[in-house]
């Protein structure tokens, strides 16, 4: 069996480390670079609540118990605008697959800098796409996919009941402007270059080790500090997609010839109400209570993106329904609140 490398941009992040996790357990797939600049978001405010990143790093260094974590995972810590680290770094590892996860994923910053969504996800994209065509023009090596991970937030208002991957984009804040502007990069660069690529959008993905602070982590954190879950918009919805889900939707992409050069909708396909899972979290912490006030009207409306074409093209198949990934997600929390 040919043996084979990936490389995950922002491999110590919450996508990035399950995508990890689930790569290394292919028998071809015999190293998984994690290359991460440590920068992982975190509110200065909660910085005293929970150090984030070396949680992150915890969840990977537990290695004592996981052989193939040993065996398979190399950390590079780099910077992925980097030119010189990052084009020496695909120079060693000669990577098959590379998931760029690498960016700032939040679009809620409260002092938005648009420099540092650039970084993420203009400069970080031409970079790696630079230093692989200037690898594979000098034959070291031939990649068989770019993954690049944009958002559901490109679309901005949904206009229809489910928005397909042919629906209009039209965001409506920084982070999906700077999303967009990397999936038109990804797409002419790798035009000019021959290099294959997919691109993915996923959706308000939660489930063990989120902790960016999106609006289900931030339910979770109101809960166990027995706070109020306060729930903006009655009827407000999210395409909520438990994490193993979409990093096995992803690997798929990446290792299906259907999923060369196109763009996937990776998500549960079904849209639920905020407030459903705020109801849900407030089952397992009653005495959190539930107050629903006026929708942000700074925020994009949203609803279910359809996976139709993920289904029918790579056999994408989501399996865990809000009920269950959210259990899964408190218990980490309780586990991980225990242990610290
Ligand atoms: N989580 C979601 O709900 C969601 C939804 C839509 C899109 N996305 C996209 O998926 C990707 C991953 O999101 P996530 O939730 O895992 O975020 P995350 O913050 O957990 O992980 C990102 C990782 O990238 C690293 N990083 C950031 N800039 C870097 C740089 N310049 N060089 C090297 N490393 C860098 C960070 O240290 C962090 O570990 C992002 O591009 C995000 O925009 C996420």
């Amino acid at each position: 069996m040919p043996k084979n490398n990936c490389l995950i941009t922002g491999g110590l992040g919450f996508i990035g480390s399950t995508l990890a996790k689930q790569l290394i357990k292919f028998k071809d797939i015999s190293n998984c670079v994690l290359v991460d600049n440590f920068s992982g978001y975190i509110n200065p405010l909660r910085r005293s609540f929970f150090d984030f990143r070396q949680e992150r790093f915890n969840s990977f260094s537990k290695i004592k118990n996981n052989k193939l974590i040993i065996k398979k995972c190399k950390f590079e810590r780099a910077n992925c605008a980097d030119f010189k680290s990052i084009y020496n770094i695909i120079e060693k590892y000669k990577p098959k697959y590379i998931f760029h996860t690498a960016a700032v994923p939040v679009a809620r910053v409260q002092n938005p800098n648009i420099s540092e969504f650039r970084e993420g996800s203009i400069d970080t994209t031409i970079n790696l796409l630079d230093c692989i065509d200037l690898l594979q023009k000098k034959n070291k090596f031939k990649l068989e996919r770019f993954l690049y991970f944009s958002s559901s937030m490109i679309y901005g208002d949904f206009k229809k009941k489910k928005v397909s991957e042919k629906d209009e984009t039209n965001p409506k804040d920084i982070y999906g402007t700077m999303k967009l502007a990397g999936e038109i990069i990804v797409k002419g660069l790798s035009k000019c270059n021959s290099i294959p690529y997919t691109i993915i959008r996923p959706s308000a993905v939660y489930g063990p080790t989120d902790m960016n602070e999106r609006v289900t982590q931030y339910l979770i954190m109101r809960a166990i500090q027995g706070e109020k879950l306060v729930v903006h918009g009655k009827n407000e919805k999210l395409d909520f997609t438990f994490i193993e889900d979409l990093a096995s939707g992803c690997i798929k992409a990446a290792r299906s010839p259907k999923g060369k050069n196109e763009t996937f909708n990776i998500t549960f396909g079904k849209a639920r109400k905020i407030l459903d899972f705020a109801k849900i979290i407030s089952k397992n912490f009653p005495k959190s209570k539930l107050e629903v006030v006026e929708r942000d009207n700074t925020r994009p409306k949203r609803g279910t993106l359809s996976t139709t074409k993920a289904r029918k093209l790579l056999g994408f198949k989501p399996k865990i329904k809000l009920e269950q990934g959210t259990q899964q997600y408190i218990n980490f929390y309780k586990k991980f609140l225990k242990n610290n």
